[in-house]
C-alpha cells in the first residue's frame, strides 16, 4: 500500500461518464487530503481527517501542499511517423493552404513517403521518444492513429510500432487504424479502389491482429467524402472496430451528421460543422474533440467549445500531435488556448483533458479521475492550485508522474541529475 500524504489540493475530477454542460466547471476538490494506492489502484481518499499508522504503508508520499489530479489523457495523435516537414510550415506562413499542399503530393503524402522508408526500429525510437516527452508533461493515456503508411505493410508497421511501445514503456497506448487518411499516389484518381484495397485486404488483417480498438477516417474536402468516409466506417463496425471521424475541419462536408448517424465514439476536430451537425452530435452522445494547437498552427479559427458545451456535447480536448497540422505535444499551450481563445473556464478545460478525454476513447470507467477501483494515473503539480495551470501559462509545472502508482517520472530529479 502507498499513501499519498499532505495534498493541498486533491482535484478527483470525478465521474465516470462524460461531463456535459454545468458538470464540465465540477472538479470535485478536495482540500488537504490523502490517498491510498493498493494494487496498482486507487483504494482511498479523502480529507485528512484520521491519523494513519504509517507502518502499514510500503510506501509513504509527501505531496508537500501541492496540487494532485489525474493523468491528463491525450486523446487524438499521430505521434508514430518519420521524416519532418518543417518546409512546408514555411510555405504555409507564406499563405499557402494547407489542403493545398496535399493536392499537390506533399503533406501527408510527404510523411507517408518517409514513414514507409524508415525501419521499424528507427520509427519506435523516433515515437518512443515522443511518448516520453507527453509522459513529462503529464500524459499517462495517449491515442495513436496509423495512416501514413497507406498500404498494408506500413500501415501494420505503425500499429505495430504503438504495441511496442504500450507494452515496454510506462505509458498506455489505445490505437486507431486510418488508412483512410489519404489517397495515395498509386490510388490517384481511383479513391473506390483504395477503399475497397483497404475494406478487404487491410482492416481484416488489422483486426485479426487485434491491433487498433478505433477506425479513424479523414472525412473532408481533399480527403474522402460523406459517402466514402460512411462505406469504410461500416465496414469496420462490422469488423468491431470502435469509431472516430475527423470531421469538418477544412469544410464542413456533414461529417459530424455522419459521427452520429454512426454512432461514432467521437469526431474531432469540427472547425466548420454546423448547428445541425453539432445536434447530431448531440443527439447521439458523440464526444466532440477540439484540437486547439491544430487550429493554432493551421491559423482558424478556434472551433465553438462554448456553443457545444451549452449544447451539452461532452468537450474532450487533444494535441493532434503529427508532423504537419499540428506538431506540437505541449499541453501548456493547448491549456491556455482553450481558456484564452476558446472560452473554456479552467475547470471545463482540465475536465476536457482527464475524464472527457478518457471517454473518447471509451475508457472512463478505467481512468480520468480519481475514484476507488480506477487505476493510479497521478500526477504532482508544482503549485498551490490548479488555477496555475493557466495563470503560469507555457511552462511545465508537472513535477511527478505516477503510472499505476509507480513514480515514472520526476521532473525535479531530472533537472538536479545535470
Ligand atoms: O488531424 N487532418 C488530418 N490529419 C491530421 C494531419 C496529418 C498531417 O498533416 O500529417 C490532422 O490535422
Ligand atoms: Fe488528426
Amino acid at each position: 500500500m502507498i499513501l499519498f500524504k499532505n495534498i493541498g489540493q486533491l482535484v478527483t475530477v470525478g465521474g465516470r461518464k462524460p461531463k456535459t454542460g454545468l458538470e464540465m466547471k465540477e472538479l470535485n476538490i478536495i482540500n488537504d487530503a490523502y490517498l491510498i494506492v493498493e494494487n496498482e489502484q486507487i483504494s482511498d481518499f479523502g480529507r485528512k481527517s484520521k491519523e494513519f499508522d504509517e507502518s502499514d504503508f510500503e510506501k509513504i508520499i509527501d505531496v508537500e501542499g501541492k496540487v494532485m489530479m489525474p493523468g491528463f489523457v491525450d486523446p487524438h495523435t499521430h505521434f508514430v511517423f518519420a521524416g519532418d516537414r518543417s518546409q512546408e510550415f514555411k510555405m504555409r506562413l507564406k499563405g499557402i493552404p494547407y489542403i493545398d499542399i496535399l493536392k499537390k503530393g506533399g503533406g501527408i503524402l510527404s510523411t507517408v513517403k518517409a514513414t514507409r522508408k524508415s525501419s521499424k526500429r528507427k520509427l519506435y525510437d523516433l515515437s518512443q521518444k515522443r511518448v516520453e516527452k507527453f509522459l513529462s508533461y503529464g500524459v499517462t493515456t495517449v491515442e495513436g492513429k496509423s495512416g501514413y503508411g497507406l498500404d498494408k505493410k506500413t500501415e501494420i508497421k505503425q500499429l505495430e510500432v504503438m504495441k511496442e511501445i504500450n507494452e515496454k514503456e510506462n505509458i498506455d497506448i489505445i490505437s486507431t487504424f486510418m488508412g483512410a487518411h489519404a489517397v495515395p499516389k498509386n490510388y490517384k484518381n481511383n479513391s473506390s479502389g483504395y477503399i475497397d484495397y483497404l475494406i478487404e485486404e487491410v482492416m481484416p488483417e488489422v483486426s485479426k491482429k487485434k491491433l487498433a480498438e478505433f477506425c479513424d477516417v479523414f472525412c473532408d474536402e481533399g480527403a474522402f467524402s460523406y459517402q466514402e468516409s460512411k462505406k469504410i466506417l461500416k465496414a469496420a463496425k462490422e469488423l468491431g472496430f470502435k469509431l472516430k471521424i475527423h470531421a469538418d475541419e477544412i469544410k464542413n462536408t456533414k461529417a459530424s451528421q455522419l459521427a452520429g448517424k454512426l454512432n461514432a465514439v467521437s469526431a474531432e476536430h469540427l472547425l466548420k460543422a454546423s448547428d445541425k451537425g453539432l445536434t447530431s452530435l448531440k443527439e447521439n452522445n458523440v464526444i466532440a474533440v477540439l484540437l486547439p494547437l491544430t487550429a493554432f498552427s493551421l491559423q482558424e479559427k478556434y472551433a465553438d467549445a462554448r456553443k457545444m458545451i451549452e449544447m451539452k456535447i461532452p468537450v474532450a480536448l487533444a494535441t493532434d500531435l503529427n508532423p504537419g497540422s499540428s506538431y506540437s505535444q505541449s499541453i501548456p499551450l493547448l491549456l491556455s488556448l482553450a481558456v484564452m481563445y476558446m472560452n473554456m473556464s479552467p475547470e471545463e478545460a482540465i475536465s476536457a483533458l482527464t475524464i472527457n478525454a478518457a471517454c473518447a476513447l471509451d475508457k472512463g470507467d478505467d481512468i480520468g479521475s480519481i475514484e476507488k477501483g480506477k487505476r493510479a494515473d497521478l500526477l504532482v503539480i508544482d503549485a498551490p492550485h490548479y488555477n496555475h495551470l493557466f495563470y503560469n501559462f507555457g511552462v511545465n509545472l508537472v513535477e511527478k508522474v505516477f503510472k499505476n502508482g509507480n513514480l515514472v517520472l520526476d521532473n525535479n530529479l531530472t533537472k538536479r541529475k545535470i
